[in-house]
């Protein structure tokens, strides 16, 4: 059976050895094979060579090959401390695990009309910052989202395969598009976020819960493409973190803290010096009351504050409670300050020299929009190809 499942995961060459062993389970399971008695040795022992010969004519790569992670972030505004905590903590892990690529989403960002010269530098920021958090650039792909045209290649093809509806049902279009008059760029955000994830055959994407919708059009997307040409993209899955913090605003602590947030009071900017970490932490809005215990419902403030904590230090929201029992909050809001200024010392430093070298950062960022382009550009053909868009040689 172990040798089946792993020619059939040789065979597909398109997915890992757990999806194989999955997919057989299941057909085995459909016909009623699985009681493993209509196995004969002798083709037992066929499998078994076949497999190990096609085992070893593969390549390096398809012997390695790891399910596929793509995520990005907007460059509108200072990456902030929500950022850190639910996705580029997380993405560093994954690197272990999966085949990541990770983009900083320009084009996405140009819905907005942000001043020029500010979206230039704060995409550099951006992809500084992924690379202080802990992304390795000789691990995963890291790469601006302008510099792989195909991006929007992919976006104009999916374009016509969506509905008008698809697009202004979106939570997001009828929130940003309530007080302000719409671009068509927003309304087709969603498209091109799909050719973002569609353009790498990613199997899975980490993203937040308001991301979700955007993520089932790709998968709808994907789908329809496939069933009126033949497979082509694959299906994305969601992937959201299992142990995932929710960091939220120091002003309102019921709602997401934001990097857009007006108030520069609410967000910890991941740039932010000591003193400013210290001072925006020692203004947070507090609940009634005195003691320091975690209630997200009756008291948002505090469990926030010790969330923000028990992220920094690592250390359990049970440990942090005792060990501020009979404490004041001004005790605990000057030591939660050194907690995260320490949590942000070595990004910080990491950031600032990468920033000051500034052709070192580029050469990064253009290594990987070559590799990104490389495996785009894959994609690309095959959509062309199927749709009847002609391209020479
Ligand atoms: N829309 C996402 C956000 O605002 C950013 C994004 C763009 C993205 N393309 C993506 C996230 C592809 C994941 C995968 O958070």
């Amino acid at each position: 059976m172990e040798a089946e499942i792993h020619a059939a995961a040789v065979q597909r060459g398109a997915e890992t050895e757990h999806e194989a062993k999955d997919r057989m389970l299941r057909a085995t399971s459909r016909s009623g094979l699985l009681q493993g008695s209509i196995f004969s040795s002798k083709i037992c022992i066929f499998v078994v060579s076949i497999t190990l010969f096609r085992y070893t004519t593969m390549s390096e790569q398809q012997q390695t090959r790891r399910p596929v992670i793509f995520s990005g972030m907007q460059p509108t505004h200072t990456l902030m401390l929500g950022n850190y905590v639910g996705a580029l903590k997380n993405w560093v892990v994954l690197q272990e695990t999966h085949d990541c690529i990770f983009c900083i989403v320009n084009l996405h960002a140009l819905t907005i009309s942000p001043v020029p010269a500010e979206l230039r530098r704060r995409s550099l920021d951006a992809a500084a910052m992924y690379i202080a958090s802990g992304i390795d650039p000789e691990r995963s792909t890291i790469f601006i989202q302008s510099h792989v045209p195909e991006h929007s290649q992919l976006t104009w093809v999916l374009n016509c395969f969506t509905s008008m509806g698809e697009c202004s049902k979106m939570t997001q279009f009828k929130e940003k598009t309530e007080r302000h008059s719409a671009n068509v760029g927003l309304f087709t955000y969603p498209v091109l976020m799909a050719a973002d994830i569609l353009l790498y055959q990613a199997d899975l994407v980490p993203v937040g819960a308001d991301q979700k919708q955007h993520l089932e059009l790709a998968r709808n997307l994907a789908e329809r493409f496939n069933n009126r040409h033949s497979p082509t993209f694959t299906v994305p899955d969601p992937y959201i973190p299992k142990v995932g913090a929710r960091i939220m605003s120091l002003q309102e602590p019921t709602k997401k803290m934001s990097k857009s947030d007006e108030n520069a009071k609410a967000t910890i900017y991941l740039d932010d010096a000591p003193d400013v970490v210290r001072n925006k932490l020692k203004r947070a809005v507090t609940d009634s009351g005195t003691d320091i215990r975690f209630n997200a419902e009756e008291r948002p403030a505090i469990s926030n504050l010790l969330t923000i904590f028990s992220v920094a230090t690592g250390e359990t929201i049970q440990q942090l409670e005792e060990r501020f029992a009979g404490k004041t909050y001004a005790d605990f809001k000057t030591e939660l300050g050194e907690a995260v200024v320490e949590q942000l010392r070595p990004i910080q430093e990491r950031y600032h020299a990468l920033r000051q070298d500034e052709d070192t950062l580029k050469a990064i960022l253009a290594r990987g929009a070559e590799a990104a382009r490389r495996r785009a550009r894959k994609t690309m053909q095959k959509v062309y190809k199927k749709t009847g868009i002609i391209e020479f040689e």
